[in-house]
């Protein structure tokens, strides 16, 4: 069973590239994995996954891309690269979305003879309140559409992983140390529950970006 060292995404939600490439060098060769999302993407790009590519981190490209079939494929396209191991979109988008994006991801990766990045779907927001039934029906609608695996919260993850097997990825955000503050997160559950429900990879933000001593905080997760 692989260690929670290479199950830890460390999501960059910080607002300039200076900020983010300071996290990236204190964590050092703790982390190995670096979640680019909408705040940092939005403001340098590529630049962004290049900055934690060079300090030799994998980044999840975490844009929860929604819209047109057509526009889907070419935005996987366009997201996939070397340096990128997994991006995601919303299952929301419906099936046919999801089959686009999909098949972006593939055609591009195959042009650049490199490894697929995984496509995952997004169920529910862990910051919204959810059954666990729709997130299972998501979770069905993003299997048949040839994702790789979804995003959803602990909750919902054990549930996922009896249905679709080993092979399915699961990515949890929503992680909490117990008796740290949620913020806007409704479904959250510690790393150890995350682990234990069947997580392939759990998404931690605020609980290291806003620690005073973010190493430690890293630490204090992984044990
Ligand atoms: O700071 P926190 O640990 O709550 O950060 C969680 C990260 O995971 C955020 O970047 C958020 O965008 C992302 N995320 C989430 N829920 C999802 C998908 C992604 O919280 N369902």
């Amino acid at each position: 069973m692989p260690e929670l060292k290479d199950r830890l995404i460390v999501a960059l939600d910080v607002d300039t590239l200076e900020k983010a490439e300071k996290i990236v060098s204190v964590l050092g060769n703790k982390v190995q994995f670096y979640k680019v999302g909408s705040q940092l993407f939005t403001a340098y790009g590529p630049k962004a996954i290049e900055m934690a590519a060079g300090k030799g981190g994998k980044v999840f490209l975490d844009l929860k891309f929604h819209d047109i079939p057509n526009t889907v494929y070419s935005a996987t396209a366009s997201g996939t690269s070397p340096n990128v191991f997994m991006m995601t979109v919303h299952v929301q988008g419906g099936i046919g979305m999801l089959k686009k994006a999909a098949e972006g991801a593939a055609m591009r990766a195959r042009e650049l003879n490199i490894k697929k990045p995984f496509v995952v779907g997004v169920t529910k927001l862990t910051s919204e309140e959810s059954g666990v039934k729709d997130v299972l029906d998501a979770a069905r609608t993003a299997k048949e559409a040839g994702l790789d695996g979804v995003v959803c919260s602990v909750l919902e993850a054990k549930k996922i992983r009896e249905e679709f097997g080993k092979d399915f990825i699961i990515v949890t955000p929503g992680i909490r140390p117990r008796g740290s503050s949620a913020g806007d997160q409704k479904r959250i559950a510690t790393a150890r529950e995350a682990i234990e429900a069947g997580a392939d990879y759990i998404v931690v933000g605020r609980p290291i970006l806003e620690a005073s001593d973010p190493l430690k905080a890293v630490d204090e997760l992984l044990q």
